[in-house]
C-alpha cells in the first residue's frame, strides 16, 4: 500500500468556507476522493462544496465551531466511520492584531485569537491522531504562519498561537512517525483571502490563494515536515530571528500593520 501521503482518498478540511481553505478543498476535488468540509459558514461551505462536486469529488460538509472540542471529535469520528480519514488538515484560524486606530489588541481578543487558532487546532488533531493511530496510517496538516517565526508586534497574540501549533506540530511529526502517522506544518506568507483583506500594511509578496493551495498540496505530496512559501519571505523572516533584537525590531516596524475586526 503507498503512504497516506501518496493520493489521499478521503480528506477533512476545517476553515473550508472560506480563503486558504476553500482553495485546499477545490484543489483537492477530484472523482474518487472524498472531502469532508468544516466551517461555521453554511452558504460559504456549500458554495466550496458545489464547486469540489462539480469536479467531481464526493463532499460532505458540516458546521462547528472548532472551539468544541467535544463537538469537532464528534464529526470527525462520525466521517471516519464512514470512509478512514487519510489527511486531516486544521487549516480554520483567525487573526487580530493593532486596531487601524493604533490600540494594541485587548486581552479578550488576544484570548480568543489563541482559542480558535491553538485550543480549536488541538481539538482537531486530537481526534485525528486517536482515529489514525488504530490503523497506524494517516496525515495531519497545520496551517501555521511566517508570522509565528518572529513575534510580531502588529499582532502578538496571532504569531504566539501560531508558533505554539508550530512547535506542537514538530514535536508530533517525531513522536507519531513510528506509529505510520505523518504531520506536515504548513507556515504561508501572506495570501489573498478574507482574513488578508481586513490587514492594512505593507503585504509583501501576497499570493493568491489557488497558488496556495498548489503549493501547500504539493508539499503534503511530498511529507515535507515544514511547508513555508514564498521562499524569499520565508528566508528573510528567518534571517530576523538570527538578528539582534533591535535591528529585526526596526526592520519590522517598516512593515507593521493594522488587523480591522470581521468574521
Ligand atoms: N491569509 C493569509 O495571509 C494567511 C497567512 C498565513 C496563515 N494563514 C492561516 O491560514 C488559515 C486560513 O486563513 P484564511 O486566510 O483562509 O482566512 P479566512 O478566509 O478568514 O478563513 C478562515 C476560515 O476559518 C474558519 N473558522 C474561523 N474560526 C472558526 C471556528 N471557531 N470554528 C470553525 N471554523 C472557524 C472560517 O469559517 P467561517 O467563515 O465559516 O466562520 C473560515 O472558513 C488560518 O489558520 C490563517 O491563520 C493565513
Amino acid at each position: 500500500m503507498p503512504p497516506p501521503w501518496k493520493n489521499p482518498g478521503t480528506i477533512v478540511i476545517t476553515g473550508a468556507s472560506s480563503g486558504i481553505g476553500a482553495a485546499l478543498a477545490r484543489a483537492y476535488a477530484c472523482p474518487g476522493r472524498r472531502l469532508c468540509l468544516l466551517g461555521r459558514n453554511a452558504r460559504r461551505l456549500e458554495a466550496t462544496a458545489a464547486a469540489c462536486r462539480e469536479n467531481g469529488a464526493e463532499v460532505v460538509t458540516d458546521q462547528v465551531d472548532i472551539r468544541n472540542a467535544a463537538d469537532t471529535r464528534d464529526r470527525l469520528q462520525g466521517w471516519d466511520t464512514i470512509a478512514p480519514l487519510d489527511l486531516v488538515i486544521a487549516n480554520a484560524g483567525v487573526s487580530s492584531g493593532v486596531l487601524p486606530d493604533g490600540t494594541p489588541e485587548d486581552w479578550q481578543t488576544a484570548r480568543m485569537t489563541l482559542s480558535v487558532n491553538l485550543d480549536g487546532t488541538l481539538n482537531t488533531v486530537e481526534p485525528a491522531v486517536d482515529l489514525m493511530r488504530k490503523r497506524g496510517r494517516g496525515q495531519i496538516a497545520v496551517i501555521g504562519s511566517l508570522a509565528a517565526w518572529r513575534g510580531l508586534a502588529s499582532c502578538p497574540a496571532y504569531s504566539a498561537s501560531k508558533a505554539a501549533i508550530e512547535i506542537y506540530a514538530q514535536g508530533l511529526r517525531g513522536m507519531l512517525a513510528p506509529e505510520g502517522i505523518a504531520v506536515n506544518v504548513v507556515s504561508p506568507g501572506y495570501v489573498h483571502s478574507p482574513m488578508s483583506a481586513r490587514v492594512d500594511g505593507p503585504k509583501p509578496m501576497l499570493l493568491n490563494a489557488d497558488r496556495a493551495a498548489r503549493l501547500i498540496r504539493k508539499g503534503l505530496s511530498r511529507n515535507a515536515a515544514s511547508i513555508a512559501f514564498p521562499l524569499p519571505l520565508a528566508i528573510g523572516t528567518r534571517l530576523l530571528t538570527l538578528m539582534p533584537s533591535g535591528l529585526a525590531e526596526r526592520i519590522l516596524a517598516s512593515f507593521a500593520f493594522t488587523v480591522r475586526t470581521g468574521s
